[in-house]
């Protein structure tokens, strides 16, 4: 049985004064749930959302990392500052990093393999945009961007991490991916995992659904065969809608 696991990306929001209170309020709530929690922000308040999170459910993940251990690469965060702060989590190839930042399947797959090797889990993100899905080339995206992502990593190394399905015509746009079309591209990509290794490696992995993820949806989208959880935006902003999406 693969955990569920519900994570909010906060993407550029938040002071460290509210990620802290954020922490606080949903810590209590959290104690006895069955889902692995986590909240991925900005890098400037992991630290203290670490430390108010200490020995409770709540997770802390990061929304990038480089891949380099260190050096010449103005304005990035080596994976050893988020060790040393005992990160958690780190969202790996976001649509928006990929789109706005220049990220391709090349870097993504790189930094997936440091992630693991200094064993952060990394969230790695895949999806394709509308016009690829309207065209027919929905499986060939993913499939190109599952392969790049996993070069070289090993089967040992999959049950580390988590693979998030994010269709990017269904991000910020109010617009969700049915919850047939959200299970059958997550069902698609545990058969491309099932082609690189096993199936028995295929059904370890966790594998999420995001965009447009909110109280209403969240239950039949979590009622699916394939999907494990849920990667969330603007619904995991606020605690109250936060804690409904973990409660679903
Ligand atoms: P929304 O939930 O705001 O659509 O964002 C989804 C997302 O990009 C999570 O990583």
């Amino acid at each position: 049985m693969r955990k569920p696991i519900i994570a909010g990306n906060w993407k550029m929001n938040k002071t460290i004064k509210e990620a802290v209170e954020f922490v606080n309020e949903i810590k209590g709530q959290v104690e006895n749930t069955e889902v692995e929690v986590v909240l991925c922000a900005p890098a400037t308040m992991l630290k203290d959302m670490k430390e108010a999170a200490k020995g409770s459910n709540v997770k802390i993940g990061a929304q990038n990392m480089h891949f380099e251990e260190s050096g010449a690469f103005t304005g990035e965060i080596a994976p050893a500052m988020l060790k040393e702060i005992d990160v958690d989590y780190v969202i790996i190839g976001h649509s928006e990093r990929r789109q706005y930042f220049a990220e391709t399947d090349e870097t993504v797959n790189k930094k997936v393999l440091k992630a693991l090797e200094v064993e952060i889990t990394p969230i790695m993100c895949c999806g394709e945009t509308l016009e690829e899905r309207e065209s027919g080339k929905m499986e060939e995206v993913i499939k190109t961007q599952i392969f790049a992502g996993l070069k070289d990593v090993t089967a040992a190394n999959i049950p580390n991490m988590v693979i998030a399905y994010e269709p990017i015509w269904a991000i910020g746009t109010g617009v969700t991916a049915t919850s047939e079309q959200a299970n059958d591209a997550v069902a698609f990509i545990r058969t491309l995992i099932k082609e690189l290794y096993t199936e028995e490696v295929s059904e370890s992995i966790q594998i999420q659904y995001g965009g447009s993820v909110k109280p209403a949806n969240v239950e039949e989208i979590m009622n699916q065969t394939d999907i494990d959880g849920a990667l969330v935006g603007g619904a995991a902003l606020k605690a109250d809608s936060f804690m409904e999406l973990v409660n679903f």
